[in-house]
């Protein structure tokens, strides 16, 4: 049985889609249900559903063998896993934003609100800025509006939540999607089936 991580959401849906048409079906991960976990014996697949951001932590400690996660969460968070393929699906940025009276005073320490600690550290050490990194868990875009922060550096998918909330990008980070990815050691004992999977998805792309 391979174990497959999928995450939870609309983009996990889209991606399961991938697996079904790459021939690994099971279709009773779309029934409307509270159960998180569904396996096909005949075609040897297992599917859970977990936290977005949880995808890498079960693949990387080997309880998936290979699952889906954005390139934001494998960038932050840095598990040691094998990335496989660029789904290209979930496509979105990585940015600093602001609001638009923002005017950037480089002699202060800058003020930065972010669920990524880390990609906002590497990507100010790269410019030599001195930053204070406030970490937040969500609803970013208030920070900067009640003065938390100076800048936020977060998704930005559509741009509709910074518009409404009157921030603007002043740079992109990164471009990020979802990739599929493997567990190290599972891919070295599975090669045949994992390498199978990611051509099937790979001609869907
Ligand atoms: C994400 C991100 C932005 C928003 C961007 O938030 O943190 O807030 O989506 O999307 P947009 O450009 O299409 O408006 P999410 O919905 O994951 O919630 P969060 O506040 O918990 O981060």
């Amino acid at each position: 049985m391979l174990n497959v991580a999928l995450p939870k959401g609309r983009l996990g849906e889209k991606v399961y889609g991938m697996f079904e048409k790459a021939g690994y079906e099971c279709p009773s991960v779309l029934e409307n249900s509270r159960k998180l976990i569904f396996e096909n014996e005949e075609k040897g697949v297992r599917y859970f559903w977990v936290k977005p951001s949880d995808v890498a932590i079960y693949v990387e400690r080997g309880a998936a063998d290979i699952g889906v996660a954005g390139k934001d969460i494998l960038l932050e968070y840095k598990p040691d896993v094998y990335e496989l393929l660029d789904l290209k699906t979930g496509v979105c940025r990585m940015a600093v934003a602001a609001p638009k009276t923002f005017r950037d005073d480089p002699t202060k320490t800058l003020k930065v609100a972010t669920k990524f600690s880390a990609i906002a550290a590497d990507y100010y050490a790269k410019q030599g800025r001195d930053i204070d990194i406030i970490h937040l868990n969500g609803s970013i875009e208030i920070a900067p509006i009640l003065h938390l922060s100076d800048v936020i550096v977060d998704i930005v998918e559509t741009g509709k939540t910074l518009k409404e909330n009157d921030l603007e990008v002043i740079d992109t980070v990164v471009p990020i999607s979802a990739r599929l990815i493997a567990n190290k050691s599972a891919y070295k004992f599975n090669a045949s089936t994992i390498e199978e999977i990611t051509r099937k998805i790979r001609e869907l792309i």
